[in-house]
């Protein structure tokens, strides 16, 4: 799993996708530049993420506000006071950790061992074995479940009642080592505000403390009168937004998984009190059915209900995805009450309630959120994508099955040769096809290497010229999974990249 990790990492940066933050400088930990590449991905995740939220529902509709924001937000917020990580020194190596992540990364060994059991009795019992009867009803498996629960839920108990001595107690009793050292030597454990500050304003009397935003979510709550009252939009509807957030994360090696400074995409769903329950469990399902619409798996996806719940929230689920070092959370679904609203109400002393014509009355509105790491997405896209096949003829190759609609370039063109009028008619087919994909051209080495290329970068279509192109106006199109080719008419391109890459 660690080799699956590191691979990943080398080949983000090999093809352009993920550098570390200035690299030249030995890098900022836990930031991250995204290249070339990664900057297509990114944005297509993005792009196909608001789609499916705003352009596809017509009741809901999207902002960008500012990552600055009024430093009272924070506080009516609850983060001043309540948003901390819990951290844990380790005496001998004099590394800072957070707690709740040693114990998460103690389960997740934990729950590898059961995926090894598994596949081991998979292997051993052939088309007879059933997963879950196995996962239910074999010992030791079920005491390694039990174990990962009552961790699990100690672990949440002891933080809902700020109960560190607990924590730390628990951290010892397990015999949690640090991860690097091996020493088990712990400090106590110590709450640690995350936010990032920073001043407004050049005199030192008169500057202000701000806040960089540590979750989008805000920025829709102070402005949902403005916009349910400009959209006219009526209850139930939502506000979307996707935008950067600061975390002063304390991190180790978890590469984009968690970073100090990443982007959110963010969705607020206004609903009457009351009805939560029933759009908790609609929004659940939609998110779910989004990530499977990807095609990346369905056994990489679960729901972990939360049992601890965030100071906002009466009820709360991840999505968890399984990334190369376990599943972990890539979403959350929560249902927020009208903490929110009501909070900036006390301290804007501004009214945000919403008339109910159908009711009428006035009311609070209660909130679903929907709330997914594009970064983390990224991630979850990249690691699952990157494959290495044994092929018929005993070589192997690298490549990045990305979902096409996902994919940096949707299509390579290269000229068999680099001469003979070759190069002039794909350069052609260049130019016909970037108006709706974004292509390249290659000549470069031979047309095989070329191909191993493409397929390592991701892309899902190679469009070869040849000399019948000359006679005949065909193409052979190789596709990147299957590497089954075609031949087809030039005119006829646009229209197979479209129905592939088009979602
Ligand atoms: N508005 C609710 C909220 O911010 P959260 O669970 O703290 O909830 C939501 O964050 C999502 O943002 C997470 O599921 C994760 O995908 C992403 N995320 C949070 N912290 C992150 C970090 N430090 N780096 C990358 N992604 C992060």
């Amino acid at each position: 799993q660690d080799d699956k990790f590191k691979k990943v990492i080398s080949h983000a940066k090999e093809y352009g996708y993920v550098f570390q933050s200035s690299e030249i400088y030995d890098g900022l930990s836990a930031v991250y530049d995204y290249a070339q590449n990664g900057a297509e991905l990114k944005k297509n995740i993005r792009d196909y993420w608001w789609k499916a939220m705003v352009q596809m529902n017509e009741n809901i509709v999207g902002i960008d506000a500012a990552i600055f924001m009024h430093p009272t937000t924070w506080k009516a917020s609850g983060h001043v006071d309540a948003f901390n990580d819990p951290l844990i020194d380790n005496k001998d190596s004099k590394k800072r950790y957070r707690a709740d992540v040693l114990i998460e990364d103690y389960c997740a060994k934990i729950e590898a061992k059961i995926d090894k059991e598994v596949s081991k009795a998979a292997k051993r019992f052939g088309d007879a074995f059933n997963q879950e009867e196995f996962l239910a009803t074999n010992g030791r498996v079920v005491g390694y479940q039990e174990k990962i629960k009552s961790t699990l839920s100690r672990m949440g108990k002891s933080l809902e009642n700020e109960d560190l001595a607990d924590v730390k107690a628990l951290i010892e009793e397990l015999e949690i080592a640090d991860p690097l050292t091996g020493s088990k030597n712990w400090t106590d454990v110590k709450q640690f505000n995350l936010m990032f500050g920073t001043k407004l304003g050049a005199s030192a009397d008169t500057a202000m403390d701000l806040y960089l935003r540590p979750e989008t979510a805000q920025g829709i709550f102070v402005n949902f009168l403005n916009v349910q009252k400009t959209s006219r939009q009526k209850i139930p509807f939502g506000i979307a937004q996707t935008g950067k957030a600061f975390r002063n994360e304390i991190v180790a090696r978890q590469f984009i998984f968690r970073m100090r400074e990443f982007e959110q995409m963010e969705m607020q769903f206004f609903i009457k009190p009351g009805t939560q329950k029933e759009w908790y469990e609609h929004w659940k399902e939609h998110r779910m059915k989004w990530h499977l619409s990807l095609g990346m798996g369905k056994d990489n996806y679960r729901f972990h209900d939360h049992e601890k719940l965030a100071h906002y929230a009466d009820a709360a689920a991840d999505i968890e995805f399984k990334f190369p070092f376990g599943f972990k959370e890539l979403e959350g679904i929560h249902s927020r009450t009208d903490f929110d609203l009501k909070a900036h109400e006390e301290f804007s002393g501004k009214k945000l309630q919403y008339f109910d014509h159908e009711e009428n009355k006035s009311y609070t509105p209660y909130v679903l959120e929907t709330s997914i790491g594009l970064d983390r997405m990224f991630l979850a896209v990249f690691s699952n994508s990157l494959q290495e096949e044994e092929l018929e003829n005993g070589t192997t190759r690298t490549v990045l099955k990305l979902p096409s609609v996902l994919a940096p370039v949707k299509a390579a063109i290269l000229p068999l040769v680099k001469k003979d009028g070759l190069p002039e008619i794909a350069k052609q087919i260049v130019e016909e096809l970037k108006w709706d994909f974004n292509v390249v051209y290659d000549e470069k080495d031979a047309v095989g290497r070329r191909y191993r290329r493409q397929d390592a970068n991701g892309t899902p279509f190679c469009i070869t010229v040849d000399h019948d192109t000359k006679d005949d106006n065909t193409v052979t199109i190789r596709h990147r999974d299957s590497m089954e080719q075609q031949r087809v008419k030039i005119e006829d391109l646009r229209a197979i990249i479209k129905q592939e890459v088009d979602v």
